[in-house]
């Protein structure tokens, strides 16, 4: 995919608590409305989530939050360091998401802006699709957001097993 020349590919590992300040310093640039420190612990506490750290010459270049409610797979939060974007280190943290869950079955969902044309055009690389949108979801600024899916059917071109009315749990707005 975002293979530039020249840039290695990011290593990517566990996000773990000692990595939360240069989260946080990503997340105030990437975000309108970001994540406070406390949102990020809470994430980090739940045993059945994935969040995954990228870097890059030992520096931290971006990162994935991921919760699972129930059988459905919620990717909460994805942000990379200004400086580092189109050098695949989203996708690089979306690709070890994937085969950390490791089931062909799974379904995952996103709430994103739906000006976010970059991060809609990276979800779909990876088989997501739109179904959907939440009026007025982004309280900044009133936006709503897209609900995207990628399910078994969503990479067969279908959205038969997405669920009608979004996923069935408290949402965390994707900042
Ligand atoms: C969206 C974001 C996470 C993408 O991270 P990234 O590491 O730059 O993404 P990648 O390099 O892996 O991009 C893979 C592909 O996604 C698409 N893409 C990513 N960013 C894009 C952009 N700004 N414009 C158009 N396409 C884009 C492209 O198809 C790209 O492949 P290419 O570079 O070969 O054209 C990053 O721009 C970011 O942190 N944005 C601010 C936070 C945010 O919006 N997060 C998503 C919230 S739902």
């Amino acid at each position: 995919m975002s293979a530039a020349p020249n840039i290695p590919a990011p290593d990517i590992r566990r996000l773990t608590y000692a990595d939360l300040p240069q989260v946080i310093a990503i997340e105030r640039r990437a975000f309108p409305t970001p994540w406070s420190l406390a949102m990020f612990v809470l994430e980090l506490s739940k045993p059945s989530g994935i969040c995954l750290a990228a870097r890059r010459y030992g520096r931290l270049t971006g990162y994935l939050v991921c919760s699972r409610y129930d059988t459905v797979w919620h990717i909460m939060n994805v942000a990379v360091a200004p400086e580092e974007r189109r050098t695949g280190v989203a996708t690089a943290l979306l690709t070890e998401l994937l085969e950390r869950v490791g089931d062909p079955a799974a379904r995952y969902t996103l709430e994103v802006r739906q000006s976010n044309a970059g991060a809609i055009r990276l979800y779909e690389r990876f088989g997501f699709r739109g179904a959907g949108t939440r009026r007025r979801y982004y309280q900044d600024n009133g936006e709503d957001a897209l609900i995207m899916w990628r399910t078994p059917a969503t990479l067969n071109g279908s959205l038969d097993d997405v669920p009608p009315y979004g996923p069935a749990h408290p949402v965390t707005p994707t900042p």
